[in-house]
C-alpha cells in the first residue's frame, strides 16, 4: 500500500549531507580520526550567564508554562536593548520584535505569510536551505540567483526585469553562509530601495552579525533609509553564543510583516520555552563582554586554518566574517566528489559547494568548528585529497 505523499515534497531539494553522517559513523566505528568540518556547530560553550539562567528557570513553575507568540517580555526587551546599543536601531519590543524557536523556523513560515501560489521569491544560489524549503512549501516559485565570486557574491539587482511582475520577496544574507562575503552598504540600501519600487519584502537573515573580524561590524538592514518600511531581519542567538542547540532566536522589522508572521506561528507552534528565552535574555545582556572572547576564538581559527591550506596550495582567502571558509575545488574537480573522498580517503568532512544550490559547484565549504591544530591537520590532509603537485 502506498500512503499519500505531498507533490511539494517532490519539489524540494536533497537535503544536503543526508548520507555524510552514516558515513561519518560507520568511519568512526572503523577506528578512523574524523574531523567533521560540515556543519555550522561549533565545539564551544555557551555563555555561562545563559547556562544559570536556564538553570534557574526550570526551578520557577511558571517558567513551564505556555510561552505563546508573546513569550517573555524580558527576552524582547533584551533584543530591543541590544538592537538600539549595537546597531542603533530602536524597536517596539513588542510589535516589531519576534521570538522564534531558532531563525530557521521563522525564515521557512515566513514564506507562508507572504506568498500565494503564483508568487516569486528571489532566493540566492547557493543558500541556507530554509529560503528555498519554505517557498516550495508555501506553494509558491524560488527564483534562484547565482552568488558568484565576479560578482563579490551579491545578488545582481539589474539581472532581475523578468521576476519583477511576480516577485514578493527578496532575501539576503550578509554575512553570507556558504560564501563568507560581506554586502557593501550601499549595496544594502540599493536592495531597500529596490524593494520598496517593486512592492516585495526584504528578507535579511543576520544569522553571523557578531561574527566578524578585524574590525568590521556587519549592519542591520534596518539601519538604511526606508528599511522600516519594506524589511524583516532575522537574527540568531546560534552561533554567536554557541547556542545551536537551545533553538532561540528573533525577528525584528517591519510591524505588518511581524504581525503575519506571528500570525502563521499561531497555528503552528506555541513558541520558545520560557527558560531559554530566560537565557537567551541573558546571553543578550552579556553581549558586550562576553562575545569578543568567542569571536576571538574563531579569529584564530581562521587565520590557523587559512594559513595552513595555503601552504598546501589550496586558494584560501580570510573573509571579513563568518565561521565558514569558501574554497575553489581545484582542478575543475565536481564539489561532490571532492568532498566524497575527502571523506572516504581522508576522514575530513566538508560540505560541497554544490549541496547549498547549483551556484555553489566549484567550491567546497569548511567550518571553524574545531580548534586550530585541529584545522592544521585536516588541511594537510586535504592537501592530499587535492592531489597539488
Ligand atoms: C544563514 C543561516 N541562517 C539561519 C541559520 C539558522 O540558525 P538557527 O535556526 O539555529 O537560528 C543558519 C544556520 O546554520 C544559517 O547558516
Amino acid at each position: 500500500m502506498t500512503l499519500p505523499a505531498s507533490r511539494r515534497l517532490d519539489r524540494l531539494p536533497g537535503y544536503p549531507l543526508a548520507d555524510m553522517p552514516r558515513l561519518r559513523r560507520e568511519l568512526r566505528a572503523a577506528g578512523v580520526d574524523v574531523i567533521d568540518l560540515g556543519a555550522g556547530d561549533a565545539d564551544l560553550a555557551p555563555p555561562p550567564a545563559a547556562v544559570s539562567a536556564l538553570q534557574a528557570a526550570v526551578e520557577d513553575p511558571a517558567m513551564s508554562r505556555y510561552p505563546f507568540q508573546l513569550g517573555l517580555p524580558a527576552f524582547r526587551e533584551a533584543v530591543a536593548a541590544f538592537m538600539s546599543a549595537r546597531f542603533g536601531v530602536s524597536v517596539d519590543p513588542f510589535d516589531e520584535v519576534l521570538p522564534l524557536i531558532g531563525s530557521k523556523e521563522g525564515i521557512a513560515h515566513l514564506a507562508f505569510a507572504l506568498l500565494d501560489r503564483g508568487d516569486a521569491a528571489v532566493l540566492p544560489d547557493p543558500g541556507y536551505q530554509a529560503y528555498r524549503g519554505g517557498v516550495v512549501l508555501a506553494g509558491a516559485e524560488p527564483y534562484l540567483v547565482p552568488l558568484r565570486p565576479e560578482h563579490d557574491f551579491l545578488i545582481p539587482l539589474e539581472g532581475l526585469a523578468d521576476v519583477h511582475d511576480r516577485m514578493r520577496m527578496l532575501v539576503l544574507n550578509y554575512p553570507n553562509n556558504p560564501t563568507a562575503a560581506d554586502a557593501p552598504v550601499d549595496y544594502l540600501q540599493r536592495c531597500v530601495d529596490f524593494c520598496a519600487a517593486h512592492g516585495a519584502a526584504l528578507v535579511h537573515d543576520h544569522a553571523y552579525s557578531e561574527i566578524a573580524f578585524d574590525g568590521y561590524r556587519p549592519p542591520s538592514i534596518l539601519e538604511m533609509d526606508g528599511a522600516r518600511d519594506v524589511a524583516i531581519e532575522f537574527h540568531s542567538l546560534s552561533k554567536t553564543y554557541n547556542m545551536t542547540g537551545w533553538r532561540i532566536g528573533w525577528a525584528v522589522g517591519n510591524r505588518d510583516v511581524i504581525a503575519r508572521l506571528s500570525r502563521v506561528k499561531t497555528f503552528v507552534d506555541t513558541g520558545v520555552f520560557l527558560g531559554v528565552q530566560a537565557a537567551g535574555a541573558a546571553a543578550l545582556e552579556v553581549w558586550e563582554s562576553w562575545v569578543p572572547g568567542n569571536v576571538r576564538v574563531f579569529r584564530e581559527r581562521r587565520d590557523a586554518a587559512v594559513e595552513a591550506l595555503r601552504e598546501v596550495g589550496f586558494d584560501a582567502r580570510a573573509p571579513r566574517a563568518t565561521m565558514y571558509l569558501w574554497i575553489p575545488v581545484p582542478g575543475g574537480e565536481a564539489s561532490e566528489a571532492f568532498a566524497r573522498r575527502a571523506l572516504v580517503d581522508e576522514g575530513v568532512v566538508v560540505l560541497p559547494g554544490s549541496s547549498l544550490g547549483a551556484g555553489g559547484e566549484g567550491f567546497f565549504r569548511i567550518a571553524l568548528t574545531e580548534g586550530p591544530e585541529r584545522l592544521r591537520v585536516a588541511a594537510r590532509r586535504l592537501g592530499r585529497v587535492a592531489r597539488f603537485e
